[in-house]
């Protein structure tokens, strides 16, 4: 079939398998560009592993330090005309890249946040690499179903307490307008939001892996969390999200204390905002990264989820010297979006930009550009008015 890009406001309909493809070729050449992580993890658990920094994840340990991973997700194949998710094409070009390399990879497609899904997983572990040395948490979903109760929960992005008017972006006409966004009306937005984005799955992932005896002596887990600036605060660190990235940094201490006995330990890295199909769901977020990118790109600091993964394992989690952490204890690739003089310039630029400059005075050409190749488009190297198979099957991913 031939497959445009089809939106429905921040949501692509449609994914491209070659571009997607490209898109993980790009990002395994970057990898590999930057050379061989010393004495980085050899066996790797990806949750959340298809999209995003998990993909990145998983790109960055399997091309940067050869390891055996496993992957999980939420991805759907083609069917009935419909090409399939980014997610899954994402993988399948993943998958073929690893095999290709000699690397072990594969992948379990079902709900992460249910008894099954990790039941399948710690089997695969057990028959295929017996032990892992590295899980990483990834997941960002609008709701989850509870594993012991069964209840549903859906999370919502709102702020706390008073109601939020700020300057927000339809990035795909780049009209600049105001926005108001109530506040919670209840506590329960706050438990609902904190049971979907906070800690407790990653906890019940790490419980289950250990007590099934397939976590290596000095493994490591990492999950991530976001701060941002100011201005975005109340719809971000401080309203509901914000809660549940709390919970989910809370859990440290708890997984360390399960993880002594093994030499284990877990961290949270607070990485940069970055174009995802999760952050482009946030309103007033997407204005803000188009002026972020603008000012990293002119002082040449500007990093995509890649180059973000790369470091974070080459520089933070696999160095000779004990790990940087700030004073809670977080692992910050934030630290070039936060620098001053970043923060300093959008601040200015956010009180400035309207419809009128927006195109000049931000990056949100960027933003479309790197929205659009979420979904394998806008790649020049890929003729997208020619058939293209949708049907990928991949026999790793069960
Ligand atoms: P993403 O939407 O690109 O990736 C989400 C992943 O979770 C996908 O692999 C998806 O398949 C998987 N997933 C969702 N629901 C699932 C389910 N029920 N079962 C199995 N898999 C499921 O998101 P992202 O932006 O890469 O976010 C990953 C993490 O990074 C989140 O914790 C997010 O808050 C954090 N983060 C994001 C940003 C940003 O700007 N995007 C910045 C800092 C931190
Ligand atoms: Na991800």
């Amino acid at each position: 079939m031939i497959i445009k890009p089809r939106t429905r406001g921040f949501i692509c309909l449609t994914s491209h398998p070659e571009g997607t493809a490209q898109n993980i070729k790009n990002q395994i050449e970057y990898v590999k560009s930057k050379g061989k992580i010393a004495n980085g993890p050899k066996k790797v658990l990806v949750i959340g592993a298809s999209t995003g920094f998990g993909i990145a994840s998983r790109i960055s340990a399997a091309f940067g330090s050869d390891a055996a991973t496993i992957g999980v997700f939420f991805e759907k194949p083609a069917a009935e005309g419909k090409p399939g998710t980014a997610g899954w094409y994402n993988t399948a070009a993943f998958e073929q890249e690893a095999h290709a390399a000699g690397l072990y990879a594969k992948s379990i497609n079902g709900d992460a946040f249910s008894d099954e899904i990790k039941q399948q997983t710690i089997d695969l572990i057990k028959k295929d690499l017996g032990q892992v040395d590295l899980v990483v948490y990834s997941l960002a979903s609008p709701r989850r179903t509870h594993p012991k109760t069964g209840v549903a929960y859906a999370s919502v992005l709102k702020p706390i307490g008073e109601t939020f008017t700020n300057k927000t972006v339809d990035f795909h006409t780049g009209v600049v307008s105001d926005i108001s966004i109530n506040p919670i009306e209840n506590d329960e937005d706050i438990t609902n939001t904190i049971a979907v984005m906070g800690g407790e799955d990653w906890k019940f992932w790490i419980e289950d892996l250990k007590a099934a005896g397939v976590l290596a002596d000095g493994v490591k887990t990492v999950a991530y969390s976001y701060i941002g600036p100011k201005l975005t605060f109340p719809i971000y660190r401080n309203g509901t999200i914000g809660q549940a990235k709390n919970d989910l940094e809370a859990t440290v201490p708890v997984l360390n204390n399960l993880l002594a006995d093994i030499n284990g330990v877990s961290y949270v890295s607070v990485n940069k905002a970055l174009v995802t199909q999760s952050s482009s769901a946030i309103p007033v977020v997407p204005l803000y990264i188009s002026l972020l990118f603008k000012v990293m790109k002119q002082k040449g600091i500007h990093e995509g989820t890649i180059e973000q993964m790369q470091r974070l394992f080459a520089e933070r989690l696999y160095t000779n010297e004990p790990i940087l952490l700030d004073a809670e204890g977080r692992i910050r690739v934030d630290d070039l979006e936060m620098r001053e003089d970043v923060q300093e310039e959008v601040a200015k630029l956010w009180e400035q930009v309207t419809t009128e400059n927006i195109e000049e005075i931000s990056d949100i050409e960027g933003y479309r550009n790197d929205f659009f190749n979420l979904f394998g488009f806008n790649f020049d190297a890929i003729d997208y008015d020619a058939e293209t198979n949708e049907v990928v099957q991949v026999s790793s991913i069960s």
